[in-house]
């Protein structure tokens, strides 16, 4: 059994694993519906129980479709209809009764101790569908889309980031010391990322690079991910927030400043970090990149009970 929190604790091989299993999935169901079975049906039996403490549109559907593809089953509980949101009932004992009820669990969370908490009680994986800290699955499927449609490993590539220090940014990251990849970040000054991951980015100085000029970010970019400069549950003052990030819009302007095959991701929802006409330009592969994340997760829920091939 294995747990799915954040990437920078999963080995290397074990990610290049996952991506190898999702794209011999996502090729052997071309001629498939949605709800058809992969073959050998590797979850049969499986209950996969997911929580959102903050809205979900695609982890919520992706994980429904990737559980029931595999052959297992999902419930999805809100977090104000158990015992434990109003203090009534402890993390340790609801994960005990999760863990007899289901055989894998997946946390949307407003809280990271929150992860740490449930791991150390369950006996069953859990998986951070997204936390203040990380966003693992999302940035494990953009990798994959990223090779998918530029056919190179990323290691081979030039990524940019144009937004705020946050979850998805501190995934992207990790994944730039795991999958050794060149990362520019792109970001007021004020919004730079914190000290903690200042300091896991000396790790791997010589490919992640902190610019307070979007221009310069995205020079040479391959590929240039942005997202909400308002993250959910932002407690900052949004408006002073939205003006220090008004230059690192993504505008076809800045667009010329990257290749000329640059591809833009982001990992929705959206928000005015982008012009339209860039996000819904050819250059745009948020749609491609949304669809993934049913064939990473696939890998990432066999990664968990050990099934990987
Ligand atoms: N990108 C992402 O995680 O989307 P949702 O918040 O809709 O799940
Ligand atoms: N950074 C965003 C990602 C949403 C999927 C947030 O945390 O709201």
């Amino acid at each position: 059994m294995k747990h799915f929190i954040n990437l920078k604790d999963i080995p290397a091989n074990d990610l290049r694993k996952i991506l190898i299993d999702a794209k011999k999935r996502k090729k052997a169901r071309k001629k498939l519906n949605n709800l058809d079975h992969d073959k050998g049906m590797p979850l049969k039996g499986k209950l996969l129980i997911q929580m959102f403490e903050k809205s979900s549109l695609r982890t919520r559907l992706s994980f429904f479709l990737a559980i029931s593809q595999l052959s297992g089953r999902t419930l999805t509980l809100r977090p104000d209809e158990l015992h434990l949101s109003k203090g009534g009932e402890s993390i340790e004992d609801t994960a005990k009764i999760l863990s007899s009820f289901g055989d894998a669990f997946m946390l949307r969370t407003d809280n990271d101790e929150k992860l740490g908490e449930f791991k150390k009680y369950l006996t069953i994986p859990i998986i951070n569908g997204l936390s203040p800290s990380s966003h693992p699955t999302q940035i494990l499927s953009d990798v994959f889309t990223v090779e998918e449609i530029k056919k190179k490993p990323i290691s081979k590539l030039n990524i940019t980031w144009i937004g705020d220090s946050n979850n998805v940014l501190n995934s992207l990251i990790a994944a730039s010391i795991k999958f050794s990849f060149k990362l520019k970040v792109g970001c007021p000054k004020k919004y730079q990322p914190n000290k903690n991951i200042m300091n896991y980015i000396k790790k791997n100085k010589n490919k992640i690079t902190i610019y307070n000029d979007p221009k310069k970010a995205v020079e040479g970019a391959d590929v240039i991910f942005s997202d909400k400069v308002i993250s959910l549950n932002d407690k900052v003052n949004k408006k002073n927030k939205l003006n220090h990030f008004k230059r690192f819009k993504i505008t076809e302007r800045l667009m010329t400043h990257a290749k000329k095959d640059c591809i833009y991701l982001h990992c929705l929802p959206r928000s005015k970090e982008v012009d339209e006409k860039v996000f819904l330009s050819k250059k745009s592969k948020v749609w491609q990149q949304a669809a993934n994340r049913v064939h990473v997760q696939k890998s990432i829920l066999l990664y968990c009970f050990g099934k990987l091939r």
